[in-house]
């Protein structure tokens, strides 16, 4: 790819934790999502665990908290956010509010989710629980683009994690959160790459 291809700027969103947050901070600026610059992280929450890691990297942050505020308000200044900055991409990253239909139009086929099952199966609160409920043998993880329907939109990338006997949903959660890390960054990658090939094929 040619020196002087787009760098494509990212907002990732967050609600809590924020470890794949960190995960697509440290792909970016490791160069394992080449042509990638996480360009601020958005939260909801104040004491977002995850505000101070993007700090730390030098990331800018912004609170846009909720605050009585309609869904459709508090949407409009994070898009408000997003256009200022320029953003290519969106990732959510275990962010906890559902969009607005105006959020996914602004941004239709630029938002993406990661998600702790193997979409379709288990979509919304609490998947490996509902997983281990099941007594599926195998779960895993999922990224997708983000439409209206909840946690339903095309997907990009999938990994599976073997469920074992002796399972609970806290040893289940944390080798799929693993595997979550490894597998945002290449659905970025995958997601990045495809859009470069589109852009260059059209010069
Ligand atoms: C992850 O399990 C993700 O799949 C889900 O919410 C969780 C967020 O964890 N959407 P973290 O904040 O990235 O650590």
């Amino acid at each position: 790819m040619s020196s002087s291809a787009k760098t494509f700027r990212l907002a990732i969103l967050i609600s809590g934790r924020g470890s794949n947050m960190a995960a697509l901070i440290d792909a970016a600026q490791s160069g394992q999502i080449a042509h990638c610059e996480v360009a601020v992280v958005i939260t909801d929450q104040s004491s977002a665990a995850g505000l101070q890691k993007a700090t730390e990297c030098g990331i800018e942050t912004l609170i846009v908290e909720r605050s009585g505020r309609s869904r459709a308000e508090h949407d409009r200044e994070i898009v408000a956010a997003l256009r200022e900055r320029q953003i290519d991409l969106v990732c959510l990253a275990g962010y906890m509010r559902i969009l607005s239909r105006d959020f996914i139009d602004a941004y239709r086929g630029r938002i993406l989710n990661i998600h702790p099952s193997l979409l379709p199966s288990f979509a919304g609160l609490d998947a490996q629980k509902q997983a281990l409920a099941h007594g599926v043998k195998v779960a895993g993880c999922t990224v997708h683009f983000v439409d209206e329907t909840l946690d339903g939109g095309p997907i990009v990338a999938q990994r599976v994690v073997s469920v074992l006997e002796d399972d609970t949903v806290e040893t289940l959660s944390k080798r799929i959160l693993e595997q979550e890390h490894e597998l945002y960054p290449e659905a970025v990658a995958t997601v990045l790459a495809r859009v470069q090939a589109t852009q260059a094929a059209s010069l």
